[in-house]
Formats: C-alpha cells, sequence, structure tokens
C-alpha cells in the first residue's frame, strides 16, 4: 500500500498549505491549518505517501525501546531521514449532525490514481462516526473533475450559492450525500475503503 490517511498534525502544516496553494490559487486569505486544528468542530486528514523501499518500511534499529515522543517525531520520517510526504488532504466541520467538507486537494503528480476517492471515503466515514446525517459541500460550477468525483459516491446537486467566491464571483453548486448514517451508506462507504485501501 502506497498511500495511508491519518489525521494531519500541526507537523503537516507547511505541505498542506503548499498543496492547498497549487489546488486553490485564487483563493485569498489562504487558508490557516494551524488554526484550523485548533477548532473543536473540525477534522482534518492528510493521505502520505510512502515510496517502496528497497530496505523494508520504517525501523527503529538502534533503540529497542523508542519513548512515545521519539517514536512520534521518527513516525514522521522514512528510513533515510526524509520527511513524509503528503500527497492530499481533507477536512470538514461538524455541526448539528451536518458534515461540511471544508476543503479537500491532491497534489498535482497523484492526481488520476484514487486517492480523491480515498480521502472522500475516509470523510464520509469519519463524519459517520461523528453522528453525521447529511455531508454537504461546495463546489465551483466550473470545477467538473470534482463534481464528478462527488457525483460518483452519491452526492447530489441541491442548488447554487450565486457569486460565492470571492476572487471571480463564480457560483458554487451545493452537493449533499444524504442519510449517511443510514446502513446501507455505511455499508458501502466501509466497502468502497476497504477496496481502495487494497488497491493502493
Ligand atoms: C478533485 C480532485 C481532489 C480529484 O483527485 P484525484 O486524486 O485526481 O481523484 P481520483 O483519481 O480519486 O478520481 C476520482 C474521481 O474523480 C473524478 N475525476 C478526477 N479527476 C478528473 C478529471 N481530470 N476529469 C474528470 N473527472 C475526474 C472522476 O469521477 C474520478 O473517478 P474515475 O477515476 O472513476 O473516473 C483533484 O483533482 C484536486 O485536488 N483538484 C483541485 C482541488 C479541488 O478542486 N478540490 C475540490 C474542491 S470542492
Amino acid at each position: 500500500m502506497l498511500y495511508k490517511v491519518r489525521p494531519m498534525s500541526r507537523d503537516d502544516v507547511a505541505q498542506v498549505t503548499a498543496i492547498d496553494r497549487e489546488a486553490f490559487p485564487t483563493m485569498w486569505p489562504p487558508m490557516n491549518y494551524h488554526r484550523e486544528l485548533e477548532n473543536q468542530m473540525a477534522f482534518y486528514m492528510v493521505a502520505v505517501y510512502s515510496p517502496p523501499q528497497e530496505n523494508g518500511g520504517v525501523v527503529f534499529p538502534q533503540d529497542p525501546k523508542p519513548s512515545n515522543w521519539l517514536k512520534n517525531k521518527l513516525s514522521r520520517h522514512n528510513v533515510t531521514g526524509a520527511v513524509e510526504t503528503i500527497a492530499g488532504f481533507a477536512g470538514f466541520w461538524m455541526m448539528a449532525g451536518e458534515a461540511h467538507i471544508i476543503s479537500l486537494a491532491v497534489k498535482k503528480e497523484h492526481r488520476r490514481r484514487g486517492l480523491g476517492n480515498l480521502l472522500l471515503i475516509n470523510v464520509v466515514i469519519e463524519a459517520i462516526q461523528r453522528d453525521a446525517e447529511i455531508v454537504t459541500l461546495e463546489v465551483r460550477t466550473s470545477n467538473f473533475e470534482a463534481q464528478n468525483l462527488y457525483f460518483k459516491h452519491g452526492f447530489i446537486s441541491k442548488g447554487v450559492r450565486r457569486a460565492y467566491y470571492t476572487d471571480n464571483r463564480e457560483d458554487a453548486l451545493i452537493m449533499t450525500l444524504d442519510n449517511v448514517n443510514s446502513q446501507d451508506c455505511c455499508q458501502r462507504f466501509d466497502s468502497a475503503r476497504k477496496a481502495l485501501e487494497t488497491a493502493l
């Protein structure tokens, strides 16, 4: 498995901000992810890329019992000592049974490999675990790549917010996935995550 999704930490903010700037260059001011991580209503995750290593994965050869602190620090690095590569991220706010997707982006060089799917599936599953009944978001009317991704997972268009985006006054499509807490939906996303985790 080359990609793994885990909660975002403060150490990830620089890479996440770079992906945000690449994906949403005209949005100003840029999202402050340090502040988002302090927001009790928000939940953010990252997709970490682990290139195949000739010598295996992360090991701690000199320290058979590393402290938790050291272990956490080391686990952010691969065997060559390089910082982990963040390939994408997503986040949502949870309010009164509604999970509102704030951001979802994949670094350009990692697109079209299924990571957008993986992140969206994980968002929905995390939202269900936080008692969400619906998952909703706004997307630019011109952003067909993202709309396709959401349609593919059962989101439907619920209307338009006129001149929603401040950079060019573009309209936003409101897209919603209803009844995410139904048994059918939970099973569908659980199976989709298992299948994708194996494939990626
Ligand atoms: C939208 C985005 C997250 C998709 O990420 P990705 O990793 O390339 O997506 P995946 O490879 O998992 O593809 C999932 C689905 O998205 C849709 N999709 C993705 N790229 C597409 C493209 N270039 N053209 C058409 N559909 C596309 C397809 O439905 C695709 O399913 P398929 O592979 O069965 O055709 C990515 O293009 C991105 O980061 N865009 C900029 C940020 C953005 O627009 N975020 C959404 C804000 S609401």
